[in-house]
């Protein structure tokens, strides 16, 4: 592996080796808190050897070329700018495996985490039996600092249901602050599900076998500069990433989500159709038929909003999508209710007919719009 030559070039100075420790950073909208941040790494981690890698969802306030004025003068801060994408999880993994150092940590780039902890991870990783250490909340010395009510409610509750997918003995899987070792986080690498914030969480449930690990105690600080990215959206994509864990080698969890969509659908349904057939007394196939094409479209509505938020479709081609959406659904229902009516004839009973049905219209419409309606690659 080494070129001729390497290890002599390597102790004149001449090339320099990767470092022990990197330090992958997810960055969005951070602009004014790099600088301060590569300040209080350099005071932190004085005598090791270190790098920064910020991984920046090109924002829109010009974090990236922040990160690179600072590169050009230290050779310790990298930046890895991402066009088209967005992701916590999947910004940390693609920043971990742009890194060839041993050792790796995960921390914010709003100075929320107390990058004092980094040298203590290091040294519990190198000298103790350990996979991953963890900088905690929730262990004697830790804890949230000026977290309103509400937002520790919120963390105590993920945290209670993330326990079924990692250990019961990890106290603060929802911390995105820790260290992990190369081989650990390389052995799991390619079963994570890189969904929505909870990396940590993706890791331990991940891994193939059970992760070693420790947790260190520090104080999540307040955020000065900046805004945080934590929306309702991070709720449903936690939620799907448990979901993912847990059936996701069964069950495509998109088509989970299809399908509970789906089953609202059939609310929409009765809903409009007890309006017009039962409160207003029109008649009942146009009631029905009404009905059947408000479900489509709010189905195709919600799919696109949240099922397939990542190739969200807008303006023209929204309709457009809405167009072959119905077009899937309505063989779907041909295809169900042929499915229904064959299983009947052959006195399978009606419910198991019906529900039989239900499945393969469900999975025709997903499998016909996952390619036809959100498939194409599109800008
Ligand atoms: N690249 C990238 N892409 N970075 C992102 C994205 C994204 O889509 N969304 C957020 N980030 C970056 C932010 O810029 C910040 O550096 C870090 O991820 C955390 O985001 P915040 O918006 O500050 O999250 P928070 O403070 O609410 O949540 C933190 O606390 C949780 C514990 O309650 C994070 O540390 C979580 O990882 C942690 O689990
Ligand atoms: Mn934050």
């Amino acid at each position: 592996m080494n070129a001729p030559g390497t290890a002599r070039q390597l102790a004149a100075g001449l090339l320099r080796s990767a470092p022990l420790l990197s330090i992958v950073v997810p960055t969005f909208n951070e602009r004014d808190n790099i600088a301060p941040l590569v300040d209080r790494l350099h005071d932190s981690l004085r005598g090791l050897d270190w790098e920064v890698v910020f991984v920046d969802d090109d924002s829109p306030d010009g974090t990236a070329e922040a990160v690179r004025e600072i590169a050009a003068v230290d050779t310790r801060v990298r930046c890895l700018q991402r066009i088209g994408r967005r992701g916590l999880s999947s910004a940390c993994i693609e920043g971990m495996l742009s890194s060839s150092a041993p050792y790796l940590a995960v921390m914010d780039g709003d100075l929320q985490h107390d990058e004092r902890l980094l040298p203590a991870m290091l040294l519990a990783l190198q000298g103790e039996p350990l996979d991953v250490v963890v900088g905690s909340r929730y262990v004697e010395g830790g804890g949230l600092g000026t977290f309103g009510a509400h937002r520790i409610a919120i963390s105590r509750l993920a945290t209670r249901v993330s326990h079924l997918v990692v250990p019961a003995t990890l106290r603060d899987p929802m911390s995105g602050f820790f260290a992990i070792r190369r081989d650990a986080f390389m052995g799991c690498v390619r079963q994570l599900s890189a969904m929505g914030f909870k990396i940590l969480v993706d890791l331990f449930a991940s891994s193939p076998r059970p992760l070693r690990f420790r947790e260190l105690p520090f104080t999540f600080r307040e955020r000065i500069a900046g805004q945080s990215k934590l929306d309702t959206q991070v709720a449903w994509d936690y939620g799907m990433l448990l979901l993912d864990k847990l059936v996701g080698h069964v069950v495509p969890v998109r088509f989970i989500a299809f399908s509970l969509i789906g089953s609202l659908g059939v609310l929409v349904h009765l809903v409009v159709l007890g309006l017009l057939f039962r409160a207003l007394g029109a008649d009942f196939v146009a009631s029905q038929l009404s009905a059947t094409l408000v479900a489509m479209v709010f189905n195709f509505a919600l799919n696109n909003r949240i099922t397939y938020r990542d190739r969200q479709l807008h303006g023209l081609r929204w309709v457009r999508g809405l167009a072959s959406f119905m077009a899937a659904c309505s063989v779907g229902a041909l295809a169900n209710v042929g499915m229904a009516a064959w299983l009947y004839q052959h006195e399978q009973g009606w419910l198991l007919a019906a529900l039989a049905g239900i499945l393969v219209g469900a999975v025709w419409n997903y499998a016909i719009t996952a390619v036809y309606t959100w498939g194409r690659a599109r800008p």
